[in-house]
């Protein structure tokens, strides 16, 4: 699997071939590929890969490969839910077929699997490319003419297998030419805002400017800002959603300037088992992505330093999540259950 190397933009596209579940595991890990749908995708090729190294002599062996792959692949990050869909989906697959083809594997059968499961793989990224063109249709209607719009960290085309989830949105709004003006945060301390974001919109022609996070509440207050729409790596049942640090903040803003606040997310995000947003686990990155800034130490040696990766919006902040399936507003449970079963 050829995984654009996103640690390296906006300076260099470079590729590298990541061979088998471990390789995917440690190409999330280390940033390498990174946003909730993008992660998920990639583990289900991962997890396709693996079986193709280790070719299951039986079921019981293909059974044995399914879940500890499932396994690897999960432990990469905590809290993007999309990442657990994916592999999770991978496995229960794995054992259908187990169960279906009971006994030992000769090569016919072994090649029946490993096609399969590439093609269920396949059906993972289709899903999210769909997902992403339906959450920006449904996205752009909500946002007024002229709309000036802010987004935080990257939720664009490099973080899923689309168009992207947020700035999804905005894109198709652009298209509509509803856009007047976007704002992406740099997003510290990885500046996925920075490196990602601005660099898509741009290559889109969407007219935009870059801010640090801190000149957020100003340009909200000064600068006629009508919308703001992010990404989701977890939503628990009930609405409460995990997305990058600094989100929550955003919302509060948004709030006391009665700014409408949007969550743009395909339904492999949603955790209906996390009852709300203190059930998600908060993945705390290492303290050298806080001190350092492209190699360059910023802060004394020896400084301690608190890192947490994401943060969780209440419910109550979010005037509406967006979804593949229609616009969840107000969000609530019962909303979130309705919008599942459309
Ligand atoms: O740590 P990352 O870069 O993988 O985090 C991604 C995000 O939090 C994005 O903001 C996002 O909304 C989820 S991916 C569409």
């Amino acid at each position: 699997m050829k995984i654009l190397d996103q640690r390296l933009l906006p300076d260099q596209v470079k590729f590298i071939t990541v061979k088998d579940a471990a390789g995917t595991a440690k190409a999330t890990k280390d940033m390498a590929l990174r946003g909730a749908p993008l992660i998920g995708c990639a583990a289900a090729f991962g997890f396709a890969l693996e079986l193709r190294r280790l070719k299951p002599r039986s079921a019981g062996d293909l059974e044995k490969i399914a879940g500890k792959t499932a396994d690897l692949l999960k432990a990469a990050r905590p809290t993007a839910v999309a990442l657990f869909y994916a592999a999770d989906r991978m496995e229960a697959f794995a054992r259908k077929f187990a169960a279906a083809h009971p006994g030992k594997y000769a090569p016919a059968a072994l090649k029946g699997l490993l096609s399969a499961v590439d093609k269920e793989a396949r059906l993972v990224t289709t899903e999210d490319e769909k997902a992403c063109l339906d959450m920006g249709n449904y996205g752009a209607a909500l946002l007024p003419k002229n709309c000036v719009i802010m987004t935080h960290c990257n939720a664009g085309a490099l973080a899923t297998m689309g168009i992207g989830t947020a700035v999804g949105v905005i894109t198709a709004a652009h298209k509509k030419g509803k856009i007047k003006h976007a704002y992406s945060c740099e997003t510290r301390p990885y500046l996925q805002g920075a490196r990602l974001t601005i660099w898509e919109l741009m290559r889109e022609g969407v007219p935009s400017e870059l801010l640090t996070d801190n000149m957020a509440a100003h340009i909200i207050k000064t600068c006629g800002v009508n919308a703001i729409v992010v990404g989701a790596d977890r939503i628990a049942s009930n609405g409460d959603t995990a997305n990058k640090i600094g989100t929550y903040g955003l919302a509060v803003i948004a709030k006391h300037h009665k700014v409408p606040f949007y969550v743009a997310a395909p339904t492999p995000t949603i955790d209906m088992k996390a009852r709300d947003g203190d059930a998600i686990i908060i993945e705390e990155r290492s303290c050298e992505e806080v001190t350092f800034v492209k190699g360059k130490r910023i802060a004394p040696k020896g400084v301690r330093v608190r890192h947490p990766a994401f943060d969780v919006t209440p419910a109550g902040l979010i005037t509406a999540l967006i979804t593949e399936k229609g616009v969840i507003s107000p969000v609530t449970r019962g909303n979130i259950i309705k919008n599942l079963a459309n």
